[in-house]
């Protein structure tokens, strides 16, 4: 029996420190993840400072507990995977710079992988291979992207957000609604006690044929829902509004404040949002696949965890009579094992990267 391919991989580009350690691009030996949610938790999202300095706290003890837990002699290791691009620049540079100094010290290839592809990877780890072709949709704090899959490295970018990646949305609302963060778990398990149908939040560029998205707008309304609309602005000769102009501004100020809120309104609110992002993702991911004729639905990022997402897409998989693929949770959010996964695919096919790679925080993707 031929011995598997070990390969270490290596995860830093945003707020999550991460080593894993794949065989065969499939199964998972180890995957540990060093999360910094309770350091960015007070500000309410990253603070791309604060994390460089943790990644560099974590990464030695990171790398040492995957390689452990894997109980792979290093010598096994046949090369190492790096997410070089996209993310927070500092963030990369310390998973690059330790990922180059293991595949320098072991003397083996350094293969560099995208970290939106390797979302799009998760949900082969543990399972079969994906059937192509593919529509992919990846939806985390960072990213929100439909792509077309020919293989796991062949990846068309069919449209994108034009302003907040979905993840994003949910955080800033769990922040209006004075929520914890990350928004994305807990306004998930507090819209289940509420009504989706009972608020109708906007759903954005549903018109025509578009596969780009756009959340902004549904976040400022659930904004101007909690807080009101705000009134009419001096006018450009700096007077006041006018007694009309203030009566208005008055009329369509109905926000109460969220401390206002009962419960039961603030899991209303949750629910009625979560189910516009969900429908607006869901219609999306069936014109995409409409449009290339698909095998499989692949659905990947932390958005990926949601309930109601996950629900939709087997829906609407069942419908078009195709196969979904969705990761376990603990491949949704950031982690390495996408990336030794996917990295397999690249060491087969000879691309491996040299010592001279870059990090780079934002790519065409
Ligand atoms: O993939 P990820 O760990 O990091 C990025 O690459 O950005 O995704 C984190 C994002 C956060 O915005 C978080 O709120 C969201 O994924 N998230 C969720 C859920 N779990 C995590 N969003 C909706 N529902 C969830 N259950
Ligand atoms: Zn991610």
């Amino acid at each position: 029996m031929t011995e598997p391919t070990y390969i270490l991989g290596i995860e830093s580009s945003c707020d999550e420190t991460a080593c894993s350690v794949v065989a065969d691009g499939r199964e998972v030996l180890s995957n540990c993840v060093a999360s910094q949610i309770e350091l960015h938790k007070r500000f309410g999202g990253v603070v791309p400072e604060l994390a460089s300095r943790a990644h560099i706290e974590s990464i030695n003890n990171i790398v040492a507990e995957a390689i452990a837990q894997a109980g792979v002699e290093p010598g096994k290791i046949s090369a190492v995977a790096i997410a070089n691009e996209p993310g927070l620049i500092g963030s990369l540079l310390i998973g690059l710079m330790a990922a180059k100094t293991i595949a320098w010290i072991w003397d083996v290839p350094l293969v560099a992988v995208n970290h939106v592809y390797a979302h799009a990877y998760a949900a082969a780890l543990d399972e079969g291979p994906i059937e192509y072709p593919a529509a992919a949709l990846i939806c985390s704090g960072g990213h929100t992207a439909l792509y077309r899959c020919d293989s796991p490295m062949e990846m068309t970018l069919l449209g994108g957000t034009i302003d907040d990646a979905a993840g994003e949305a949910f955080d800033k609302v769990a922040k209006i609604l004075q929520l914890s963060y990350p928004g994305g778990p807990v306004i998930d398990r507090v819209s289940k006690d509420g009504d989706p149908n009972l608020i109708d939040f906007p759903r954005s560029l549903l018109a025509g044929d578009s596969l780009d998205f756009s959340f902004s707008g549904l976040k400022t309304a659930v904004l101007y829902h909690v807080n009101g609309v705000p009134g009419p602005r001096p006018t450009r000769t700096g007077r006041k509004p006018g007694p009309a102009a203030r009566r208005a501004s008055m009329q369509a100020n109905a926000g109460r404040g969220i401390e206002n809120f009962t419960t039961q309104e603030v899991a209303d609110v949750a629910a009625g949002f979560q189910a516009a992002v969900v429908d607006t993702l869901r219609i999306k991911l069936r014109r995409a696949a409409a449009k290339i004729g698909v095998k499989t639905l692949v659905i990947g990022g932390g958005v990926a965890a949601n309930s109601a997402l996950r629900a939709a897409v087997i829906k609407l998989a069942d419908k078009l009579g195709c196969a979904v693929r969705m990761p376990k949770m603990a491949y949704c959010v950031d982690n390495a094992a996408m990336v030794a996964g996917l990295a397999y695919h690249y060491l087969q096919a000879g691309k491996i990267a040299d010592l001279t790679l870059a990090a780079r925080p934002t790519v065409r993707i």
